[in-house]
């Protein structure tokens, strides 16, 4: 059988990834030292591990040449979806929310807002829902800038700590939704290899705490 492979959020998540797998009994020390290498193997399993960017894992998964990952609810509602969702694994804990300069009221004044975000999706169906129309730009990053600059009215962003909303003046206006990481599995691959993918996942499953 060729390699399966589970392809991983490099960054914040990777970390209590390991952190699981290693309570499900796997070992994990290839994933702990990876230097720059970006594929190792998952001792205990047949799988290995895919170092990759948020919406890189869905990529892979959507293509099936890994045939799961581990990505946050936050890329996943700002992507499409193709593929099953199986375990909240509930670490990566954060939200959605919508953050506007402290000193300001946002829905006062009746010209369209402007917000600033990463994820532009999220944002315009937060804001469709509402039945309120306005201008959403997208965003890479530090996206607390926007308001700072005067590019927007406020932001739609992930807030974990508050801190760097607290840091750049802006507080919470309304939470737009919980998030945390999600082990997703590409379809065919759930038929093609389901034992394989069942005892990995109950075995996380187990190891949750
Ligand atoms: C995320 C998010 C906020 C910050 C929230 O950015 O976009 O900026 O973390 O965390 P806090 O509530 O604990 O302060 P990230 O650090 O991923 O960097 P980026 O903005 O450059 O993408």
């Amino acid at each position: 059988m060729e390699q399966l492979k589970i392809a991983i959020t490099k960054g914040r998540l990777l970390e209590d990834s390991i952190a699981l797998f290693e309570r499900a009994g796997y070992d994990c020390e290839a994933l702990k030292k990876p230097g720059r290498r970006l594929i190792h193997p998952i001792g205990g399993s047949p799988f290995a591990g895919v170092l990759a960017k948020a919406p890189d894992v869905i990529t892979y998964v959507e293509h099936g040449v890994c045939a799961m990952g581990i990505v946050g609810r936050d890329t996943i509602m700002e992507h499409s979806h193709d593929f099953y969702e199986v375990l909240d694994l509930g670490f990566g804990r954060c939200r959605f929310a919508l953050a506007a300069p402290k000193d300001k009221d946002f829905y006062a004044g009746y010209e369209t807002k402007r917000i600033a975000s990463k994820y532009p999706r999220v944002a315009h169906d937060y804001f469709l829902s509402k039945g309120m129309d306005v201008s959403v730009i997208k965003i890479e990053g530090s996206v607390e800038l926007a308001p700072l600059l005067g590019l927007a009215d406020a932001i739609v962003d992930i807030v974990e700590t508050g801190s760097t909303l607290k840091a750049n003046g802006l507080e919470i206006v309304e939470e737009v939704c919980s998030l945390s990481a999600r082990l997703i599995v590409n379809t065919a691959a759930m038929k093609l290899y389901r034992d394989e993918i069942l005892d990995f996942i109950e075995k996380c499953r187990g190891a949750m705490t």
